[in-house]
């Protein structure tokens, strides 16, 4: 039986509709398509995001051994101090450094300089992990470049038996920081994680 109330457009409303609705949602799925590539290039391939962290293997590392690995195309200094070397760094009345500030980018950037934030005990711990509190006391991460003009400083030298920078004499404590010389800043400590009890991830 035939409806003689419907309206005799409203076929070709519906019709209309689905067409303009069709229409938009083909737009969009072409603009998507057109933007993909564009979005994609965004996102860091997976040869950048290895070479933006480094592991380091601390098993190796014995009380007053220091390593040099590269983090980010720049020499990093890897110390395990020993408990002389820590108590010396400990034992500094922040006020009295040329530079107060811990420059460590696992801290805020108001961080005071002590000898507790300039070490491992400011790195993040991986979830699970356990680490033992004497090492993340002891290992001390830093760029190995000095913040005066790049040069490489000389571990064990200067006047704190820690580093000296040669090219215009800075001197470094054994946190990494300048004690004495031109150099302007803290040696700064990079990002970082344990991510096993023996393994640093740098980045
Ligand atoms: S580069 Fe180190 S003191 Fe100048």
């Amino acid at each position: 039986m035939t409806d003689n109330n419907s309206n005799p457009d409203e076929g070709g409303e519906t019709r209309r509709d689905f067409i303009h609705i069709a229409a938009a949602g083909m737009a969009a799925v072409g603009g998507a398509a057109v933007l993909w590539p564009f979005i994609d290039q965004m996102n860091p391939a997976a040869d950048t995001l290895a070479l933006g962290t480094t592991d380091v293997e601390l098993a190796q590392l014995s009380p007053g051994d220091e390593i040099t690995v590269m983090f980010r195309s720049r020499p990093h200094f890897v110390r395990l101090r020993t408990e002389t070397e820590v108590a010396a760094a400990r034992d500094v009345n922040v006020a009295s450094l040329p530079d107060r500030m811990a420059r460590n980018a696992n801290l805020e950037d108001s961080a005071p300089a002590t000898d507790e934030n300039r070490s491992a005990m400011s790195a993040a711990i991986a979830e699970g992990e356990s680490i033992d509190a004497g090492l993340r006391a002891a290992l001390l991460v830093t760029s190995a470049n000095c913040t005066h003009l790049g040069c490489v400083p000389t571990v064990g030298a200067g006047d704190y038996d820690a580093w000296f920078c040669p090219c215009h004499g800075s001197h470094y404590d054994s946190s990494g920081r300048i004690r004495r010389g031109p150099a302007p800043e803290n040696l700064p400590v990079p990002p970082m994680t344990f991510i096993s009890a023996t393994t640093l991830r740098l980045g």
